[in-house]
């Protein structure tokens, strides 16, 4: 059928996208002890290539080991494990999408049980049930030191054969950190004005363009807006795409939130809403994209071929971000695109921690928080079993409870299973 999300994208770098529709970056907690990539990687990444996207971006992974979003994330330092990233390059590009790598560091949103003492640009500890610890404020030679390392990974991640690399912007994690006046309250240079605020987001695209030369795409994940009082604003937001359009870089994602404001994992797809509803960054995308001409990628809360393809063709959106629907859908790029599918994913009301509880509405702050988890968590188990080698199974229902401390309990598990070698360097 003729459909918007059909058309390639070639990006400022002269790359082509085959189609419009993009996985987002999800988090798959399947590292080794070692942190390196795993067969489920490639079990999983070959099952996703076989669905028809036109981009697979992969969950984040870590520039440095001492500093985990999770335990079981990847982390790339050095080229020891060469062979089996390009194992898993390979997977991700066994279908018609282009596969590219998120690199991330977490700042102050790394578990405890990884660090006690994580960096953040300020010492401003993020307070949710003890599970994160005061972190130390980085000094010139942390913040010099960081820069480099995505710099590194990215260059590894290149050399692996990945097609490109997204920077990881958004969701509170350290560039995120240091956009928000909430999370840096820096008097230097990396500090203050907007401008000293991205000075760290811009020098980590500077370092990742160097290592990975002209020809390799670069993508951003960034936040519209952190959706919280005092925090990074839509205003702040279109000047840093104005000067990322400077830097040079290929593909802008949108999102939103952060660990305290979950609204990128949160915002539930409602029945018979508005496509605004729908896509819940849309409206906040059509501002940026009357700012700046870089192809803008939006994510967050499409499920119906309707709202994507208008997207596309009324709001002038690029790519269409997926992430859940995909986790129940693998196939579900190419039902919309081939016009089998009027919309993917599921609704999540069948999963709830206490009656009707699931959902942001709760009225208690803990209900609200183990059922956030959960909601990420259950899509993690979807994952694990497509990298078992088995469907998603979409009807299931979870309970929220369980999601939540397995959650806790795998992570107590896998930090404590990492080599020696990667925990006495988390210091
Ligand atoms: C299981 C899971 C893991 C995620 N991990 C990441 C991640 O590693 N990096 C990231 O930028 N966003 C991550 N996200 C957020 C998604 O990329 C996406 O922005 C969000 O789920 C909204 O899109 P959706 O409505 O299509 O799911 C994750 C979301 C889920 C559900």
């Amino acid at each position: 059928m003729t459909t918007p999300l059909r058309q390639p994208l070639t990006l400022p770098n002269g790359t082509t996208l085959p189609n419009r529709l993009g996985k987002s970056a999800m988090t798959e907690a399947m590292a080794d002890k070692s942190d390196n990539p795993t067969q489920r990687h490639i079990t999983l990444y070959r099952r996703w290539a076989a669905g028809g996207l036109g981009l697979q971006v992969t969950g984040n992974v870590m520039v440095d080991r001492r500093y985990l979003e999770r335990p079981g994330n990847v982390v790339v330092e050095d080229e020891r494990d060469l062979a089996g990233l390009t194992a898993w390059a390979d997977a991700a590009r066994s279908g018609s999408a282009r596969a590219w790598v998120q690199i991330s560091h977490p700042g102050r949103q790394c578990p405890m049980v990884v660090n006690a003492h994580p960096l953040s640009p300020s010492a401003e500890k993020l307070r949710m049930l003890g599970l994160f610890g005061k972190p130390r404020e980085m000094t010139p030679d942390d913040i010099h030191d960081a820069i480099r390392r995505y710099g590194e990974t990215a260059r590894i991640l290149r050399k692996a054969g990945f097609d490109g690399v997204q920077i990881h912007g958004a969701h509170g994690y350290l560039i995120s950190q240091f956009l928000s006046p909430i999370t840096n309250r820096r008097t230097d240079e990396w500090g203050g004005t907007l401008e000293n605020r991205a000075r760290f987001l811009r020098a980590v695209v500077a370092a990742t363009r160097t290592a990975v030369g002209a020809d390799c795409p670069i993508g951003v994940k960034l936040n519209s807006a952190d959706f919280q009082k005092g925090g990074f604003t839509l205003d702040e937001c279109k000047q840093v795409a104005r000067w990322l359009q400077k830097d040079g870089i290929d593909l802008l994602e949108i999102s939103g939130g952060t660990y305290e404001e979950m609204s990128f994992a949160t915002a539930t797809p409602q029945r018979d809403s508005t496509r605004t509803r729908e896509a819940f960054f849309l409206d906040y995308a059509r501002e940026i994209r009357a700012e700046v001409d870089i192809p803008l990628m939006v994510t967050g809360g499409f499920r119906s071929r309707a709202a994507m393809e208008q997207a596309l063709t009324e709001d002038g959106i690029d790519m269409i971000g997926l992430a859940r629907p995909i986790c129940v859908h693998p196939d579900g790029a190419a039902a919309l695109i081939s016009g089998q599918a009027e919309r993917i994913g599921i609704s999540e009301d069948g999963l709830t921690l206490g009656r009707g509880s699931w959902g942001i509405n709760a009225q208690n702050w803990l209900i609200n928080l183990v059922n956030t988890v959960a909601r990420v968590e259950y899509y993690v188990w979807q994952m694990d079993r497509m990298a078992a080698g088995q469907e998603p199974a979409p009807r299931a229902s979870r309970n929220a409870l369980v999601l939540m401390l397995g959650y806790l309990g795998k992570s107590t598990v896998r930090a404590l299973r990492r080599k020696p070698r990667a925990r006495r360097r988390a210091t």
